[in-house]
């Protein structure tokens, strides 16, 4: 009996189970075994894993997170990791591998496809910034958290005459904090792809307020580009495995900083809200919960068909399969027509 693993890398995204199970369901059904490997790309190298059986993942893609844990542990960064890795899935007699996973879990799919090893990838990401797909999945149910969150925060900067910067997350990308800012109703929102002086900020505040508005709520995402801000909040930031610095492990959050300098030049009193990782917990959303069962049924058929070095990938309606490389060349951005749409809103 033809046997598979999975595993799931990188932050957690709600949609992770419902891959899971997909996966499982398809090729346990298709005559194959599974098993599970533990926290992302640790599980290949420790050869840490779980038999996965259809009982172990009934109805799991109702809940957030991933059964199997997940790590930004990188293979690549360790001296012969990447052969270690692809060794001990032969050793284990797996047929092939199924990752789930941003950028940097795909990047070492594909490296790993480059030695021989037979790896089909599932994208996944709260910040939706992941080329080759339309969406990931994990961003709808984020970008909720982030309407609820800039929904609850209206109340309370009307009351008391104040301006909340709201940060977001989305490290390189600004689309969680752009199209949660949108439906949240964020008066402003300030994205990495399109960078911002302190004094237009100012100049924002003042403008609202001196048209008769008594508040302002500003979508700020972490990665956020404002030279005068950076040089406050990235020094001896800490860092992943990958070299991305952990923006909600740094000594001052940009949120933070930003709030502090706003009232400074304006006077108007600010407060700054970090919406952390409540953006990335929390059961999945009805579309997370279909799409990451749609890629998780593709991603088998694609073991099935051979197709490797290839991720699962949703274009328009449709689920397709398109070439890791093409995935981890380069992160989508978000498009200046796009911001430009809501900016027509900002004020
Ligand atoms: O990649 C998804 C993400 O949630 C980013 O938006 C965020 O910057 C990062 O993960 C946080 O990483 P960690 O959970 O390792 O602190």
């Amino acid at each position: 009996m033809r046997k598979i693993g999975i595993l799931t890398g990188g932050g957690d995204a709600p949609g992770l189970n419902a891959v899971i199970r997909a996966v499982t369901v398809k090729a346990i059904k298709d005559g194959y075994e599974v098993i599970g490997f533990k926290y992302g790309w640790a599980g290949p190298m420790k050869k840490d894993y779980v038999p996965l059986t259809l009982a172990d993942v009934e109805d799991i893609h109702r809940q957030g997170g991933t059964i199997l844990g997940s790590s930004r542990t990188n293979p690549a960064e360790v001296e012969n990791g990447l052969q270690v890795v692809k060794d001990n899935l032969e050793q284990l007699g797996l047929y092939a591998l199924v990752a789930s996973g941003g950028e940097d879990t795909l990047g070492v799919a594909n490296k790993l496809c480059k030695i021989g090893a037979r790896v089909v990838g599932v994208p996944k990401t709260i910040d939706n910034d992941i080329s080759a797909t339309d969406y990931t999945f994990g961003f709808d149910t984020a970008i909720n958290r982030v309407m609820e969150a800039l929904d609850r925060l209206h109340t309370t900067a009307k009351s008391h005459q104040r301006v909340i910067v709201v940060e977001i997350m989305g490290r390189h990308s600004g689309w969680m904090a752009l199209y949660g800012g949108m439906a949240g109703g964020a008066h402003l929102i300030l994205v990495p792809e399109v960078e911002f002086s302190l004094r237009q900020v100012y100049d924002f505040v003042n403008k609202r307020y001196s048209e008769g508005n008594t508040y302002a709520l500003i979508a700020l995402a972490e990665g956020a580009k404002c030279p005068e801000l950076i040089k406050e909040v990235e020094k001896e930031a800490p860092r992943d495995a990958f070299g991305h610095i952990l923006a909600t492990k740094v000594k001052r959050p940009i949120a933070q900083v930003l709030a502090e300098k706003i009232e400074e030049a304006t006077g108007k009193e600010t407060r700054h809200a970090i919406l952390g990782h409540m953006q990335r917990g929390g059961d999945p959303s009805a579309f997370d919960r279909v799409l990451g069962t749609r890629l998780g049924f593709k991603a088998m058929e694609m073991v099935e068909q051979g197709e490797f070095g290839k991720m699962a990938a949703l274009s328009g309606e449709e689920i397709v399969s398109v070439p890791l490389e093409e995935a981890v060349g380069e992160l989508k951005l978000v498009d200046r027509a796009r911001y430009e749409l809501a900016k027509a809103f900002f004020g």
